[in-house]
């Protein structure tokens, strides 16, 4: 039995500014009989005062009593705790949160040696139901944004075509590549912006969506290869398919003044689309910004939370570029969980239901029972 005890501490991983619960969801977990303890300083970061969360019901605390522990059932983080905070937890605590779970033996190790529960919300199917506690969505939508803000303060050049006393100047050229949720808000601002965007997917789908944003859309090379998506995701292109598209995206990326990479494939290594050939073709002052950096990268060569001047080409490695937008990024990413954890809420207790679609494809660890054994297998973007 889950009791409705939640803690939210402070997130551990260097350079997170998020919180998992807000004010604002806070009162609501408290008005929905839940019990809410929020370690001191944990919104700090995100712009949510101590005071603020003891004013919507919760209470704050400091880690240091471990009786607090007696009386939690649930962790709400972002990332996964540290294996300290882990191991002071009662059996069958429930954590829930962006654990990257792929290939993570040490939080597979935890996980058992301390009898815990997990739900992932990287595992959460992207079914209509599901999309209020869509948190990859969500924070893709805030990365595909200010990657683009990035972008825009590192090139030489204006974003719009502008019409002056001095003469003309022509707009950007950006080219945007995948266009998941990350990759479509990413047009939708460089758009804003005034820049012309063209756009590089393999998923048929998405053609009809970027031409939508006024975006311009690569038709991806003619090479026979399974089917490029399954269950809306992107499947791993063969490397004869990767070739003809660079071959493709080649003369694109000699002309653009920019280059947005999105492009994924869920547990896989991100594909390469930009080689050092491609790269020796860019204009010196262009900006490449590269959002897949810790999954490996799309472009070669960029490094997470690194900036690369390449023969005079801006190598960006955006790497947790929520984190640099932590009030909202806070506010949208409680309320997925919020959305995600209310349902389960009744006569007080927090019920996981496995024969619930959403539970069942989450939850990748039940008592410290591991559920998704694949996925802690599954080594590469770990
Ligand atoms: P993602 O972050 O896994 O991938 C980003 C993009 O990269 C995808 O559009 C993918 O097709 C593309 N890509 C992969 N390999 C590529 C290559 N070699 N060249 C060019 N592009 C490549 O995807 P994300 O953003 O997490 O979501 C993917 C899709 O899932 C969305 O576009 C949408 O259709 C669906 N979705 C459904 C939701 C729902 O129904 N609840 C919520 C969110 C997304």
């Amino acid at each position: 039995m889950i009791l409705p005890r939640l803690l939210i501490p402070v997130e551990s991983v260097p350079g997170e500014t998020r919180v998992a619960a807000t004010p604002e969801t806070s009162k609501k977990f408290v008005e929905a009989g839940c019990n809410v303890f929020v370690q001191q300083g944990a919104g700090k970061l995100a712009g949510f005062a101590d005071e603020s969360y003891l004013n919507a019901g919760a209470k704050v605390v400091a880690l240091d009593d471990l009786n607090l522990f007696d009386e939690i059932d649930s962790v709400l983080c972002v990332n996964a705790p540290e294996t300290d905070l882990l191991s002071k937890l009662s059996p069958e605590t429930l954590l829930v949160g962006l654990l990257s779970p792929y290939g993570n033996t040490a939080l597979e190790k935890s996980l058992k040696t301390y009898k815990l529960s997990a739900l992932s919300l990287e595992l959460l199917p992207r079914i209509s139901r599901a999309q209020s506690a869509d948190a990859l969505s969500s924070q893709a939508n805030i990365a595909g944004y200010k990657g683009v803000l990035l972008a825009a303060s590192a090139l030489d050049r204006y974003f719009p075509m502008l019409m002056t006393a001095a003469g003309t100047v022509q707009p950007a050229k950006v080219v945007v590549l995948g266009a998941g949720v990350a990759g479509l808000q990413a047009i939708a601002t460089a758009k804003r912006l005034g820049a012309v965007v063209y756009v590089s997917d393999i998923r048929p789908a998405v053609k009809e969506q970027v031409e939508s944003l006024g975006a311009r859309f690569i038709n991806p090379p003619d090479i026979n290869q399974s089917a490029s998506e399954s269950g809306g995701y992107a499947r791993q292109s063969s490397e004869e398919f990767l070739a003809a598209q660079r071959q493709k995206l080649t003369k694109h990326l000699a002309e653009a003044d920019v280059a947005i990479c999105t492009a994924q494939v869920p547990g896989k290594k991100a594909p390469r689309l930009l080689s050092e050939e491609m790269l020796d073709q860019m204009r010196p002052g262009s900006v490449v910004l590269d959002l897949a950096v810790s999954q490996g990268g799309n472009c070669i060569g960029t490094k997470p939370g690194e900036t690369i001047i390449r023969k005079g080409v801006n190598l960006i490695g955006a790497s947790d570029l929520p984190c640099t937008v932590p009030n909202h990024a806070s506010v949208l990413y409680s309320r997925n969980l919020f959305s995600l954890l209310h349902p389960l809420l009744s006569e007080g207790e927090l019920r996981l239901d496995t024969s619930d679609e959403l539970i069942d494809g989450s939850l990748i660890s039940q008592n410290g029972i591991i559920r998704h054994q694949t996925i802690f297998n599954s080594g590469e973007t770990n």
